[in-house]
Order: structure tokens, then C-alpha cells, then sequence
């Protein structure tokens, strides 16, 4: 299939970094096309791991890798990462002219208003990427292709730095340890060096599409932290759905294409928000334990519950998936009985979507069907070869979802993985 879409069904780090590096071996074109440096993607290869934030998670396999407009670029941590990987891979990337930069401010911003929130915060990564997307719909956002033209770069930052500066300090009474001269030298500094990468994303894979290549799109984020469709407002700034591509690239609708949702086999959160099936207890640190559930990003413990299909249920419809990789289910090996939520019995009714308000669900129960534990070899090569409690799990879940998995990832390296 010459499109394939890799997207988060819940809320984020399913496992998009392993998978997207697992297809990107067949691929020609690995795109980004949101999020930003709040993503935290995993590449385990032979002993190495490896942390994409903004680059592709296809860098790994040799592949043409490009960041679309929809992304929020910090060109710091940009600069740094291609300075960590390049010695052991060829980079070969294209930067969107359109895509938004996060700017100190942007940083500055989002620490403050996450302090000034207090008990109410979102748990942000403290990236900057809600001030960058807001600066970007408010026509007050700097792009790459400004960000590489020294001149511009400086008229841009001295009408924006007195206002932001204003806004930092005499509303949040923030400390503001950055100077206008400052930025400007930090950043034309990191525009030369990123010049030599600016391309037309949307003509680019516009035009490997035509051509009948085969193009990867790696989203960042999850289903449930969509700015419109997740748990408003505990959500990031940009689309993470499926649809986000389209316009974080600049596409028009396909004809043929793939869209695969990264399931991890339980759930987990990071940050505050509505979390129904979420564990507590010594099951709970069992989980985040085995699983590694801490941050890719920020290193904090990662919230954890168990596999809930009425999240699941909607991420098929907001993504339109064809198929499913489920990733993880190893971690859950040895434990006895398994939990999967059905349902939420919310006054008596059963609700099996989730719905626009989360609020409608705050006091519901989940409905959970029991399953019995499995212990799954992480070098399984074939489906077959599973355990028939993890054939169960997985058939129970492609049954009430209407989706094959299509992978079965048994552990974080790449040879760990089943394809069917
Ligand atoms: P992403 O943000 O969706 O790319 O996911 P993260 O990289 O933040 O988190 C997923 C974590 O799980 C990483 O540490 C991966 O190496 C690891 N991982 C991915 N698939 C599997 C798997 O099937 N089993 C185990 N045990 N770990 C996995
Ligand atoms: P990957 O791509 C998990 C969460 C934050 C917070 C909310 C808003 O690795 O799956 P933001 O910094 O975006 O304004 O934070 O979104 N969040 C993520 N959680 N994985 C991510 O990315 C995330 N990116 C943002 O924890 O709750
Ligand atoms: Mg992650």
C-alpha cells in the first residue's frame, strides 16, 4: 500500500517509534506531521536505544525522512539530535518552509501557565508546543522559513520579543532570562545550519505518492490527546489523528491507504486527565515496573490501567483504522487474571463510545471481562506459536473492534515482532 498511517489510539507512547521503524524498512519516505519535541519515540536496534523527538523514527533504516508544516520545530533540540545520530546513520531530511518554531518564549509560557493553573494543570511536557500552535492560529508564530533567513528572523523577533516579555512578566510575574540579542544569535545561528534542509514537504510526498513510493506518516501523541478530540483540555495543541496528516503535510485525500492504530495491550497516561480503567496499587507499579512507564520525554511515571475498548472503540472511528499493531503484551506476562473494560456502566446504561464530554463518564463504572494470564516468549516468530489465553486476548479485542492486528510486537526490539 503506497500510504500508511501510524497512529497513537490512546494517549500516546503505544509504541509508534518501534512500529514506524519496523515499516520503515519497506518504506521510501518517513513524514512527521505534528506534534513536536513533546513526542518521545523509542528504536531499539540489536543492544542500542535510540529517542527520536522530532526526527522521524524511519532515520534508522537509511530512509528519506521529512517533518511537515503541521510540526512544531524547537531548533535546539533539532540541532542536537542530528548532532547525536549522525555519525551512526545518513541523515537525509527535508524541513517544510511552513513548519512553526518554538521560540524561548514559547517555553517560558507554557511554564507559567501551567504554574498559574496550579491543582488544574495539564501536566504539559513544558515544551512550549501550546504557545507555539497558539502563536501559529494567532498569526503571531515564526515559521522555518523565517527562521533561515537571518534579516527576517531579526524583524520577526524584535516585534514579538517586547510583547512577549510584557506578557511573561506582568501577567504571570515571571522571570525572563532571555534577551532579544541573545535569541537572535542563538537562532540564526541554528537557521544556517538548518538551511542546507528546507524543502517543500507537500510536494515532496505529494509527488513520491504520484510516483507510486511507498510513504510512512509517523504521528506523535495519541487519539485522546487530539485538540479537538480527546479529553479537552487535558490534550496537546495539535492533531494526532489520522486527518492531522493531511493537513500537517498538505496532501489531498487518497485513494488507497493504510491506517495503522498502535495499541498498547493495557493503558497509560501521562499528565492529568480523565483516566477510567487507570490501576492503583501494587498491580499498577507491577505494570510500570515491568513496562518501563516512565517517560521517554520527561522521565515522569506513566499512569497505567487496564485495556479499555470504549477508548478503542472511538480511536477506530476517528482514525478510520484498517489494522492494529499491539505492542507490550509481554508485559503483562505472569500476572494471573487480565482485566479488559467492555463498556462504562454509566446510570444504569451501558456506554460503549466515548463520548464528546468527558464529564458524561466521570462517575461511570467500567465493565470489565476477565481474561486468564498468558506468558508470551519475547522471540515468538509466529502467531501461531502464541499461548491460546493471548490468541483469546487479542481475537476478544479484533472481534469487538472490527480490526485485525496485524502485528503483535513481543518485546521493544525490532526482531521481536510478529506480522501476520
Ligand atoms: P511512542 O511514543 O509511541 O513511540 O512510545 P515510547 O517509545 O514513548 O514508549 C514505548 C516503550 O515501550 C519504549 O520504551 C519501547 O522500547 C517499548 N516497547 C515497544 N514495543 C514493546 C513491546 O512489545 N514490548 C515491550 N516490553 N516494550 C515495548
Ligand atoms: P508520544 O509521541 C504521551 C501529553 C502531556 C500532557 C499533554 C499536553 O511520545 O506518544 P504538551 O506538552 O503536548 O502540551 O502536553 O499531552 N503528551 C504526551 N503523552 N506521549 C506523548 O508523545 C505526549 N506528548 C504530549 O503529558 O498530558
Ligand atoms: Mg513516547
Amino acid at each position: 500500500m503506497p500510504a500508511k498511517f501510524i497512529v497513537g489510539t490512546q494517549f500516546g507512547d503505544e509504541g509508534k517509534g518501534k512500529t514506524t521503524d519496523f515499516f520503515a524498512e519497506k518504506a521510501d519516505l518517513v513524514v512527521r506531521y505534528q506534534g513536536g519535541n513533546n513526542a518521545g519515540h523509542t528504536v531499539v536496534v540489536g543492544d542500542r536505544t535510540y529517542k527520536f523527538h522530532l526526527l522521524p523514527s524511519g532515520l534508522l533504516q537509511g530512509k528519506k525522512c521529512c517533518i511537515g508544516a503541521g510540526v512544531a520545530i524547537d531548533p535546539r533540540v533539532l540541532v542536537d539530535e542530528i548532532k547525536q545520530i549522525e555519525s551512526e546513520a545518513k541523515i537525509n531530511l527535508a524541513i517544510d518552509p511552513r513548519a512553526h518554531i518554538i521560540m524561548p518564549w514559547h517555553n517560558a509560557l507554557d511554564a507559567a501557565r501551567e504554574s498559574a493553573k496550579g491543582k488544574k494543570k495539564i501536566g504539559t511536557t513544558g515544551r512550549g508546543i501550546g504557545p507555539c500552535y497558539e502563536d501559529r492560529a494567532a498569526r503571531n508564530g515564526i515559521r522555518f522559513v523565517e527562521l533561515v533567513n537571518g534579516e527576517k528572523l531579526k524583524e520577526r523577533i524584535a516585534e514579538l520579543f517586547p510583547l512577549k516579555k510584557k506578557i511573561l512578566e506582568e501577567i504571570y510575574g515571571a522571570k525572563v532570562d532571555f534577551t532579544e540579542e541573545g535569541i537572535f544569535k542563538q537562532y540564526s545561528e541554528l537557521g544556517k545550519q538548518l538551511l542546507p534542509l528546507l524543502s517543500d514537504v507537500s510536494i515532496e510526498v505529494s509527488n513520491a505518492l504520484k510516483a507510486g513510493k511507498e510513504v510512512l506518516f509517523e504521528g506523535a501523541q495519541g487519539t485522546f490527546l487530539d485538540n479537538d478530540f480527546g479529553t479537552y483540555p487535558f490534550v496537546t495543541s495539535s492533531h494526532p489523528i489520522a486527518g492531522g496528516a493531511f493537513t500537517g503535510i498538505g496532501i489531498g485525500l487518497l485513494k488507497e491507504f493504510e491506517v495503522i492504530g498502535i495499541v498498547k495491550a493495557y493503558t497509560t497516561r501521562v499528565g492529568s486527565g480523565i483516566f477510567p480503567t487507570e490501576l492503583e496499587g501494587k498491580l499498577a507499579d507491577r505494570i510500570r515496573e515491568t513496562g518501563k512507564e516512565f517517560g521517554t520525554t520527561t522521565g515522569r511515571p506513566r499512569r497505567v490501567g487496564w485495556l479499555d475498548l470504549v477508548l478503542l472503540r472511538t480511536a477506530v472511528r476517528l482514525n478510520g483504522l484498517t489494522g492494529i499493531a499491539l505492542t507490550k503484551p509481554d508485559v503483562l506476562n505472569g500476572i494471573e487474571e487480565l482485566k479488559v473494560c467492555t463498556a462504562y456502566e454509566c446510570n444504569g446504561k451501558e456506554m460503549k463510545e466515548f463520548p464528546a464530554d468527558w464529564h458524561a463518564v466521570e462517575n461511570c463504572k467500567p465493565v470489565y471481562k476477565t481474561f486468564k494470564g498468558f506468558n508470551i516468549a519475547p522471540e515468538t516468530k509466529d502467531f501461531d506459536e502464541l499461548p491460546q489465553e493471548a490468541k483469546d486476548y487479542i481475537g476478544f479485542m479484533e472481534e469487538e473492534l472490527g480490526v485485525p492486528a496485524k502485528i503483535i510486537s513481543t518485546g521493544p526490539k525490532r526482531s521481536q515482532t510478529i506480522l501476520r
